[in-house]
Formats: structure tokens, C-alpha cells, sequence
């Protein structure tokens, strides 16, 4: 593909915050941004300055007959620093989305088998809500099409709803269009769990641990209760099993390989042990959590590394060692449906991109590219 224009403009996210946008012929990719961001992230500039960057020094790539490899290796270059900390890795992901939809788009992505939404019903932590746990989310794993996957999450949803109008005294909304609830971890716990067992859908936690971690403590404010990472060990290890959750992430703070090994090690027969700030998309850190057995599930948000290309590379080592990659949105977000194709471009057998909410251009994106194939199917999930 030639690139006859690149250029960007900055546009708010669905937190009213200032994020960037690029065009390269007349095609858009636009970055979003984290609330639980884990520290070792590509650095993010601010949205003027990002904006800047594109319509200066990234103008070198109008010219160039390029695909997303090497569009993705020349932004690397004009950045020339590990983590993205001249240009931001929201300027490079914007870019290298608009590489990726310029590519692709009049041609068809010809992948048919599709990957199962991850939808987060509930929370708490840094994205709003009583609950120190950030997600509670459904996995539809018995859905036999995109309707009916989608279907399920956005039932359960819907349906937890009508429960906390009766049983709590403030319900709300949070970043992610999650529901929020003046109730303890436990009791939402309880309540999705009976409801997610009536619908026929299985359940996971964000524990997004790094963030409720000082001192070499974690501090449940909501539960009144403080554990040493050996008693986060147990603890958790309990909750999975009471639960029987088939989904956990950043079980521990993004520093513990350690016991997150030990958690993958008890309980990860039953249940996804998912690495996001653990691994924040870095094929080097996800290699050393592949050397040390800690998880065997991760998070990809492209975001985090800065391309797709980047991205890429995470993923395939991934894929190669059978750990379940799954393509994730941020918390702060856009119309933006690049993660939707990405998904299926990659054949990651999981999505994660919320319920509702504008979140919905990502899941109607996967609803119009269902429509497209010609004998689409879900993908085959090792648990169920
Ligand atoms: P973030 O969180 O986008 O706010 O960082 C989402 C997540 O932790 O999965
Ligand atoms: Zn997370």
C-alpha cells in the first residue's frame, strides 16, 4: 500500500479525555487509554503532542509503498527508544491502526472462526464500584454463534440490573459500562454466579491486584481485609474453586511471577490464569512467564506495546506455547473497532470489549464481519 496522507486530530474518549486520531488516506486508527495501566506500558503522550508528532515527524511514511511490518518497524525507528518514549505509544497504536485498516480496507479478512466475548458485568477498583476486585465477566462459552455469544453477556447484564435494583441501594455505571453496587466482592460474587449458572454462561475475575498492593500487602478495603501475597495465594485458590471461575487476571501485583506461578499451578486445569500488567503485550516478559510456568493466559492490548507488529509477536510466541491469548480493549475508549478485525485476524479464541455502552461498535464490528463469512463458527475453547 502507498501512503498519499498521513494525518491526525485529536477527539475525546468515552472518559471525556483528550486522545489522538490518524488518517492515512482518508482511513482512521485511533489509540485508547488505560485507568489500571501496567508500568511497564509503552509511554502515552499528550493527545496535542501526539497530534504534533504525526503531522511532523512521522510525515516520513507519506511516500512509502509499505506494508504493516515494516510501516510498523519505521515507527519504531523515527521513536528509537525502547518503550515509545519519544513519539508515545498512543501516537505510534494510531498510526499503526491506520496502516492496518488503510491495508485492509477493500479487502476482505477471510478468517471464519470467530473468538468468544469476554464481557465485563460488573466492577469496582480503579474503573469505579464498591468492589475492590475491577471486573467480575461473563464468558458465554456455550454460545454456537456471535449473536448468541453476545447475546448471553449482554442477558446477564441486563439481567443483574433488574437483581441490584432490588438489592442494593445505589447502582450505577462505570468506565467500562460495567454495573456498580454499594455490595461487597462475595455478594456479587453470589448474585453473578446464580444468574450467570440460570443463563448458561461461565464467570471470571480483573483482579487488576497491582493496584490495591502496598507494602507487601494487599488491602480489600470493601472486604475489610489485608493479605500477604501467600494469603492472596490462598485466597484466591479458594475463591476459584467456590466460584469455579474460569477466568482470573493479574491474580497478583505485575512484579509476582512468582506466585502467579504457584496460582497457575493449582488451578490451572479449571481456569485461565491471565497475565495483563504482568505482561502489558512484551514478548520479553511474557517469555520470562513462559520460562517460570506463571500463567497460562494473557492479555493482549496493542496499546501496551506500541504496534501491531509488536503486538504480533507477543501473540505468536503465545500461540506457540499454548498460552490463550486474549485481545483486550482499554478502559478509556473510542468508536475504534481495530481490535474486533485484529481478533480475527489473529484467530484469538477470546475478545475482551465489554457489554455496552460505545463498547458496542467493537461487538457490532464482530456481528458484521459474522455476517460477511461465508460458513463462520466459533472458536474451540480448552475449557468450557
Ligand atoms: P485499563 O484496565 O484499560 O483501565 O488499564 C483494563 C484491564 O485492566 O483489563
Ligand atoms: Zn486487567
Amino acid at each position: 500500500m502507498i501512503i498519499h496522507n498521513l494525518h491526525a486530530e485529536k477527539i475525546l474518549d468515552s472518559r471525556g479525555n483528550w486522545t489522538v486520531r490518524a488518517y492515512i488516506n482518508g482511513v482512521s486508527g485511533t489509540a485508547p487509554s488505560g485507568a489500571s495501566t501496567g508500568t511497564y506500558e509503552a509511554k502515552v503522550m499528550p493527545a496535542d503532542k501526539a497530534v504534533n508528532m504525526i503531522n511532523t515527524k512521522l510525515q516520513r511514511l507519506v511516500g512509502e509503498n509499505i506494508n504493516q511490518i515494516d510501516a510498523d518497524i519505521l515507527i519504531e525507528t523515527l521513536d528509537g527508544t525502547d518503550n515509545f518514549d519519544k513519539i508515545g505509544g498512543n501516537t505510534a497504536i494510531a498510526v499503526s491502526f491506520a496502516v492496518f485498516n488503510a491495508i485492509h480496507n477493500s479487502k476482505k479478512i477471510t478468517k471464519e472462526i470467530f473468538p468468544y466475548p469476554l464481557g465485563n458485568v460488573f466492577g469496582g477498583g480503579a474503573h469505579g464500584g464498591s468492589t475492590t476486585f475491577q471486573e467480575f465477566l461473563a464468558l458465554p462459552t456455550k454460545a454456537k454463534s456471535i449473536y448468541e455469544a453476545l447475546d448471553t453477556n449482554v442477558q446477564l447484564h441486563k439481567r443483574l440490573r433488574e437483581t441490584l435494583n432490588k438489592k442494593a441501594k445505589t447502582v450505577g455505571i462505570n468506565d467500562e459500562g460495567a454495573l456498580t453496587a454499594d455490595i461487597d466482592d462475595f455478594k456479587a460474587l453470589d448474585i453473578i454466579t446464580d444468574l450467570a449458572e440460570d443463563i448458561g454462561c461461565r464467570i471470571g475475575l480483573d483482579v487488576a491486584a497491582s493496584e490495591f498492593f502496598n507494602k507487601e500487602k494487599y488491602t480489600y478495603r470493601s472486604l475489610k481485609k489485608t493479605l500477604t501475597p501467600a494469603d492472596q495465594l490462598d485466597f484466591l485458590t479458594e475463591t476459584a474453586r467456590k466460584y469455579k471461575l474460569i477466568y482470573l487476571e493479574d491474580p497478583f501485583e505485575e512484579n509476582d511471577f512468582e506466585n502467579t506461578q504457584k496460582l497457575t499451578k493449582k488451578i490451572g486445569n479449571k481456569c485461565l490464569v491471565c497475565g495483563d500488567d504482568l505482561f502489558v503485550t512484551d514478548e520479553k516478559r511474557l517469555q520470562k512467564g513462559i520460562t517460570l510456568g506463571a500463567a497460562n493466559s494473557l492479555i493482549i492490548k496493542p496499546n501496551q506495546a506500541g504496534t501491531i507488529s509488536l503486538a504480533q509477536d507477543t501473540i505468536t510466541l503465545a500461540k506457540k506455547h499454548d498460552i490463550t491469548p486474549i485481545v483486550s480493549h482499554r478502559s478509556g475508549e473510542t468508536e475504534d473497532s481495530t481490535i474486533s478485525r485484529l481478533a480475527l485476524f489473529w484467530s484469538a479464541p477470546i475478545i475482551k470489549a465489554g457489554v455496552i455502552d460505545m463498547r458496542i461498535s467493537k461487538l457490532n464490528e464482530l456481528i458484521h464481519l459474522w455476517n460477511m463469512a461465508e460458513t463462520p463458527s466459533m472458536t474451540k475453547l480448552k475449557l468450557k
